[in-house]
């Protein structure tokens, strides 16, 4: 990370600064922690930073279910990933967001035919990126999944005049059918974007790659956060749709590690709803304490638990999960002491033909607040809710 610099060598140049260089460079480098007995310590992972705005609160926005690259082969599909760039330009320019949240399911991989398919997820980042706004991702389970071939390619009419698009790579290789791993993916969308602050996540929890926390900080200092936002892979594609156990033990101990006094709120954001949802759901309608205003069907859960909830539950400092995944619910429900929150269906790839649009989730400090609505593709705004 960079952060090679021992404090030997450090130490005696801190003397010579002078304590605004010094706190500059504090800054520049991003994650140092001044301790209170003067030393300056170098923690093991550097946490990248997200700068409150001055003198106003952070604003966010959740692009949920994007699924670029559906249907490839047909006019339909390229059409959609068109429309869909159109919800996020609007949503962008009626929110002027400070940050952008792509919540999973970006592209429908199980539906492209070309060996790389970081070319429509760069498709599905460039509305983002063309208004140089930064962003965060996380995979859902459509993202890595491998081609599938449609049972009626193998009827009468046969298989369609596919136009692959050009790629890098030599022809032969254009239409591949093979599916874009989440490493790569994920490697390109960050060796491409200095505005991205994805992760890779750490080793030993592949092959769930998007794990990773950003720390939210006071605009007047740097050194003090007022939110982590937490990012989990949620599995599923090349792999079953679960959060594993060593997730959620990184999360214990990641959590421990930069906020040991639970001071600071903690927001979590990832693709596919823990079984939890299913226990909040509202029956028929959206009854308060629930906010919302679709319930179209049922919650699709992960297909197993291992840890992950009771850890999140048991922390005070954790105020509320968001997920996408079911395009046709937008509902927050309080479960114990956080808030489950779908986002909104963003995409017109994907099922579903409810209206898009997409959550705004709104970050105020001193004193510490978490407001969420929905701006949807039409301009109106509904389901403002408080969560904290
Ligand atoms: C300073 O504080 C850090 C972190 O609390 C601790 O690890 C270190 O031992 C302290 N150093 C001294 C000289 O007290
Ligand atoms: C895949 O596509 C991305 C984005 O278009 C590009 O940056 C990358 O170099 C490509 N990789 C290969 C192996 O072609």
């Amino acid at each position: 990370m960079g952060t090679k610099l021992s404090r030997v060598t450090f130490l005696p140049l801190a003397f010579i600064l002078s304590l605004t260089l010094l706190s500059r460079l504090v800054y520049a480098v991003g994650s140092l922690e001044h301790h209170r007995n003067g030393t300056i310590r170098l923690p093991v992972t550097a946490e990248r930073q997200l700068q409150m705005p001055a003198g106003a609160p952070l604003r966010i926005a959740l692009f949920a279910d994007l699924h670029f690259g559906e249907n490839a082969w047909t006019q339909w599909g390229p059409l959609q990933d068109v429309n869909s760039i159109k919800v996020m330009n609007k949503v962008l320019e009626d929110e002027t967001p400070d940050f952008v949240i792509y919540l999973g399911d970006v592209i429908t991989a199980n539906n492209i035919m070309i060996q790389n398919a970081s070319l429509y997820w760069d498709q599905a980042l460039s509305p983002t990126r063309n208004k140089g706004i930064p962003w965060a991702s996380v995979f859902g389970n459509h993202d890595d999944a491998y081609f599938e071939w449609p049972l009626e390619w193998f009827s009468a009419p046969g298989i369609p005049q596919i136009h692959c698009p050009p790629t890098t790579s030599s022809v032969e290789e254009e239409c591949s059918f093979k599916g874009t791993g989440r490493l790569e993916l994920m490697q390109n969308e960050i060796k491409h974007n200095a505005l991205s602050f994805s992760r890779n996540g750490p080793r030993d929890l592949w092959p769930s790659v998007s794990n990773y926390v950003l720390q939210v900080s006071s605009h007047d200092d740097p050194q003090s956060p007022v939110a982590f936002l937490f990012f989990f892979d949620s599995g599923g594609g090349s792999y079953p749709e679960v959060i594993s156990n060593r997730q959620a033990e990184w999360f214990r101990r990641k959590a421990e590690e930069i906020n040991p006094d639970s001071r600071v709120p903690e927001i979590v954001f990832w693709h596919i709803p823990s079984k939890a949802y299913n226990k909040v759901a509202p029956k028929f309608g959206i009854h308060k304490p629930c906010v919302g205003s679709i319930n179209k069907e049922r919650v699709a859960a992960q297909e197993d638990e291992f840890g992950i909830m009771d850890i999140l539950v048991k922390r005070t400092s954790v105020k509320a999960i968001f997920v996408g995944h079911n395009h046709g619910l937008d509902w927050c429900c309080p479960y114990k002491k956080l808030w489950l929150c779908y986002a909104r269906h963003t995409g017109y790839g994907g099922y579903g033909n409810w209206p898009r649009g997409a959550r705004i989730v709104e970050i105020s400090s001193n004193p510490f607040s978490l407001r969420s609505w929905i701006r949807m593709e039409d301009g109106h705004t509904h389901s403002e809710i408080i969560l904290s």
